[in-house]
């Protein structure tokens, strides 16, 4: 497998220290998602902020372990490095207690990013589920960032229910861009609810794609992820222009451990972006 970039490359001579990394601010998503924006806590650590839509870091609080989070800012000085995290468990749990001030270890950023140059001149679907959308950002925001470069952006958002959804902030705004169009349908709805309702395959149905010069990119549940391909290709997509990301338990992070072993590949440092060509071929 060729690798897309030097994506593994780490930024201290011990790729397990994590670096500190300050809390700058903290905005709720929703009762179970909170966005955390850092800030290197150590003056000339910048480079563990330069990084690439797609790509993850791994994130720690002392005495409470270690876990895989995506980035969901884009690249670029300024923006910062956001993470955007659902509380499952015990790390996640206590970085949900934390608040701007507090400091959180980093190390990376690790994977195998989206191809971002090689979708240049292409229009991009972006489909995605819960949290799914918080790597997805990243590449949509890098995008945006560089307008001129890509064609028609499409971004489809599927959540279980209203109170699952992230970037509720931003959605509205994307939806009245130009060129771009946002999408967003939910399982079951709610008293409040008046968007629509249906699994996030009912939004193809309402987007006009031009499949010979279209790219998808994919996050979310696994389920999601398998049905979203299958209809991407059914509607005319390449395998080699469909890319998602794979989510697998990791303890290392830079493909030491075989702990991410999937069909023969490792998801920390083969992926966690895989084309559905290379998906197939596994
Ligand atoms: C490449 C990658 C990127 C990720 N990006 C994000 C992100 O942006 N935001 C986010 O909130 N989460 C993300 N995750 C998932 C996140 O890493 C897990 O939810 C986290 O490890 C849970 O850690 P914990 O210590 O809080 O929970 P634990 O106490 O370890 O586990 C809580 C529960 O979640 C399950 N679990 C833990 N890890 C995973 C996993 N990788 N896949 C499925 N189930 C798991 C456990 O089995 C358990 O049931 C990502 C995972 C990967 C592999
Ligand atoms: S997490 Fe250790 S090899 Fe991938």
């Amino acid at each position: 497998m060729t690798p897309r970039s030097n994506a593994t490359a780490t930024y201290t001579a011990n790729p397990y220290l994590p670096l500190p990394a300050r809390i700058r601010e903290v905005r709720p998503e929703n009762p179970r998602v909170k966005t955390f924006v850092l800030e290197p806590a150590d003056a000339g650590a910048e480079a563990a902020f330069s990084f690439e839509p797609g790509q993850f870091v791994m994130v720690s609080v002392p005495h409470q372990g270690e876990a895989p989070i995506s980035i969901s800012s884009p690249p670029g000085r300024g923006s910062g490095l956001t993470l955007t995290v659902r509380r499952a468990g015990r790390l996640t749990g206590a970085m949900h207690t934390l608040g701007p001030g507090d400091t959180v270890g980093i190390r990376g950023p690790y994977g195998r990013p989206f191809p971002m140059a090689e979708l240049e001149g292409r229009d991009l679907l972006f489909v995605a589920g819960g949290i799914g959308l918080a790597p997805l950002r990243s590449a949509l925001l890098a995008c945006l960032a560089a307008r001129e470069r890509y064609g028609a952006l499409t971004v489809l958002y599927g959540c279980r229910t209203p109170s699952d959804i992230c970037f509720s902030r931003e959605l509205d705004g994307w939806n009245a861009g130009e060129g771009l169009r946002c999408r967003v349908t939910v399982d079951r709805g709610d008293a409040a609810w008046q968007g629509r309702v249906g699994l996030v395959t009912t939004l193809f149905d309402e987007v006009d794609l031009r499949p010979e010069r279209t790219s998808a990119l994919v996050c979310g549940p696994e389920v999601m992820i398998r049905v979203v391909l299958d209809r991407l290709e059914e509607m005319g997509l390449a395998p080699e222009t469909i890319f998602t990301t794979l989510e697998r338990h990791m303890k290392c992070g830079i493909g030491l451990c075989g702990h991410c072993h999937h069909d023969g590949r490792l998801v920390c440092t083969d992926g966690p972006v895989f084309s559905k060509a290379e998906l197939a071929s596994g």
